[in-house]
């Protein structure tokens, strides 16, 4: 057995770009419950940064206003300043590497890259922690903020869920440039891979690549929020229809990972996903990539109404006429 690189200690931040600023800014603000901690504007496109109340960092994800919807730069902590360095030397390796930047909102160095599907993202190690203040100081000192009270009460960054063009690509890239470790895949028919679980640490997954039907590199499926509880989700359902944000899918649970799951669409059309692991991690140290079938993921979910469509063809930014892609798996 080769022995695991443990490189990335976590996924740190996302940025999303959306087309409706001032909508998007208030789903995540007043509906997520996330605390708006800065504003930047850089080559005339504003951005606002939002901090979830248990993550540990400066801030969660960054909004970018741009004229379309998608995914920008997503980064990841490496476990050290060795394990950056490593990394590093790895990414320019495939000739995949942008350079050094210097980091925003906290952040020491950053090295910035892109995977074999054009996705945007960036490594680090040097971070500034979260400091609350007496708005929002927590009571207990173990905990970044004050539980908000309100909304939805997102708790952390959870998971990306890419669509990918290039499945093999980025899952080579994944698993020895990156490091990340499969947990569950799905085996297709005519042996491609429809969908593809990794893991940095001893959370079941941190990223995930979905096949993406239309064949367009660097685009987003969604992006997760951790709640506390199954019930914060049946919650939060409710407050996503008394505000009228377009609920997708859910609340049901997934069979692949298990996680109980609800998706909606933010004003700017990305998908967002609460989601629930209850305790569930990966201790085992050769923990076995579980394969699910072709016809195992066509009998739906674990329970709960069977997959919509648009789930298999809704990604950001979107491409026209790609709710009448037909699925190229058959
Ligand atoms: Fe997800």
């Amino acid at each position: 057995m080769t022995e695991r690189i443990r490189d990335i200690a976590h996924l740190s931040t996302v940025e999303l770009y959306t087309p409706k600023f001032e909508e998007s800014l208030w789903f995540f603000r007043d509906l997520l419950a996330m605390r708006e901690v800065g504003r930047t504007t850089e080559n005339g496109e504003e951005s606002a940064y939002l901090h979830c109340w248990d993550d540990y960092e400066t801030y969660s994800i960054k909004l970018t206003a741009k004229s379309h919807a998608g995914v920008g730069r997503v980064a990841w902590r490496a476990q050290s300043p060795e394990a950056l360095e490593r990394m590093v030397a790895r990414i320019e390796a495939t000739g995949l590497g942008e350079g050094w930047v210097d980091g925003e909102m906290g952040r020491g160095r950053t090295f910035r890259y892109r995977n074999p599907d054009q996705h945007l993202m960036e490594v680090y190690f040097d971070t500034e922690w979260y400091a609350a203040d007496d708005t929002d100081r927590p009571a207990l000192k173990n905990q970044a903020a004050k539980f908000p009270g309100f909304g939805a009460n997102a708790r952390r960054l959870d998971h990306i869920n890419y669509l990918t063009s290039d499945m093999a690509g980025v899952c080579d890239f994944t698993e020895n440039v990156m490091g990340g470790y499969t947990t569950e895949f799905i085996q297709l028919d005519d042996g491609d891979v429809g969908g593809h679980w990794f893991t940095f640490g001893q959370k079941s997954y941190d990223m995930v690549y979905s096949d993406d039907w239309t064949g367009t590199p660097g685009r987003l499926h969604h992006l997760a929020f951790a709640s506390d509880t199954r019930e914060d989700i049946l919650k939060a359902a409710d407050i996503f229809l008394e505000n009228g944000v377009f609920i997708e899918y859910g609340p049901y649970k997934h069979a692949i990972q298990q996680g109980f799951f609800l998706y909606v669409w933010e004003p700017g059309g990305n998908r967002i996903e609460l989601a629930n692991q209850g305790s569930r991690l990966i201790l085992a140290p050769d923990w076995k990539p579980i394969p699910w079938s072709q016809g195992e993921r066509a009998k739906g979910q674990a329970w709960g109404m069977k997959t919509i469509p648009t789930f298999h063809t809704h990604g950001t930014p979107v491409v026209e006429d790609s709710d009448a892609t037909a699925n190229p798996h058959g």
